[in-house]
């Protein structure tokens, strides 16, 4: 029989729309029924899921393209890519008050009609720092599931050149894309700019082009959602934080977040007796990304090598993996 964990997890998934989440819940009660010798019992209910899936053209990792939105084409082919997005809030773990913060934009661009009749607009403009693999891309491609809207990434390698005067006038044509195609729009990974040149001594160029960049940020007033992700907030001008409507520092997750990402990453398999404590204090450091990649060495060693029995050393295992991964 499916734990009441289970069932309050179907539900719960059920209510949220969140399928993938459904179909993994469901796996995990057939793994479960086939470790007691139920065999017809589990065997059925893969056969539904996959049924189901199919019917739904829904994969655990699939993802679906926006619809009817093209990629862009002529000038600005290769500057902007339309980047299909799937990921749900849910699977997003995030501490509470960036969690808010995050509902807060999704909350005023569903009302922004509403704010609009008082002379009010919705926050629009948002600046995303933090540790790589802490969860920015994966909130901007959040932000445009929930909000049904297409997310183009700009491709900044494609953006910068070593004339100032062109970086410009690709920047007014993403602008102006901005401002007749609502969408989301990631300015990603200013960063990997910022590493790539500094080696070839160019700092000062790129501060020059994040600084243009934000100034057509300022200018902007169209009804798409802007962001800009970094690393390194500190190669940005202070005055011109002003210019965003928030700015939201991704933390590496704590205890609770590091167990969410492990239940989430792992639900497919038997975790119910799982030392949280030993995981959690271990895991601790690691970005979301890390502990998710860890989970997913246990999960396949688990699969391959154990019987899809998980065990906590299995995950500790993986986790420290990753730790000596990281000194290198
Ligand atoms: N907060 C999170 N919740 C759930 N999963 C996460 C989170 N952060 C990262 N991940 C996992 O790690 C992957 C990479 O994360 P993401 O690309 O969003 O990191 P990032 O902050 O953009 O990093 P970078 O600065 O290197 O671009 C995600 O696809 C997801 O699987
Ligand atoms: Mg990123």
């Amino acid at each position: 029989m499916a734990t009441a964990e289970q069932i309050k997890s179907l539900l719960k998934s059920h209510a949220d729309h969140d399928d993938g989440r459904f179909y993994s819940v469901a796996l995990q009660v057939a793994a479960k029924e086939a470790r007691q010798g139920h065999h017809k019992l589990a065997s059925d209910i893969k056969s539904l899921v996959e049924r189901s899936q199919k019917a739904n053209k829904i994969g655990l990792t699939s993802s679906k393209p926006t619809p009817l939105v093209k990629q862009p084409k002529g000038d600005l082919k290769g500057l902007l890519e339309l980047t299909p997005t799937s990921v749900r809030r849910n699977e997003l773990v995030l501490s509470a008050d960036i969690q808010e913060r995050l509902e807060q934009v999704l909350i005023e661009q569903r009302q922004k009609d509403r704010l609009a009749k008082y002379g009010l607009s919705a926050r629009r403009k948002l600046l995303f720092t933090g540790a790589p693999g802490t969860g920015k891309t994966m909130s901007a491609a959040v932000l445009a599931t929930e909000l049904k809207l297409p997310l183009y990434t700009v491709v900044l390698d494609n953006l910068i050149t070593r004339f100032m005067g062109e970086t410009a006038a690709k920047l007014r044509l993403i602008f102006d894309h901005i401002k007749q195609t609502r969408a989301v729009y990631l300015f990603d990974e200013f960063d990997a700019i910022g590493s790539q040149r500094s080696s070839r001594n160019d700092v000062g160029e790129i501060r020059r082009v994040l600084n243009s960049f934000l100034l057509f940020v300022e200018q902007d007033s169209s009804e798409s959602i802007v962001l800009a992700a970094t690393n390194h907030p500190e190669l940005l001008d202070k005055a011109l934080y002003r210019r965003f409507d928030d700015i939201i520092q991704f933390e590496k997750p704590g205890k609770e977040q590091i167990r969410m990402l492990v239940q989430n990453r792992l639900a497919m398999l038997d975790i119910a007796s799982l030392s949280w404590n030993q995981i959690t204090a271990s895991a601790k450091g690691l970005s979301s990304a890390e502990v998710t990649r860890a989970c997913e060495d246990a999960a396949k060693e688990a699969v391959l090598y154990h019987d899809t029995k998980l065990s906590t050393d299995l995950i500790l295992k993986a986790i420290e993996r990753r730790k000596t991964g990281n000194q290198k």
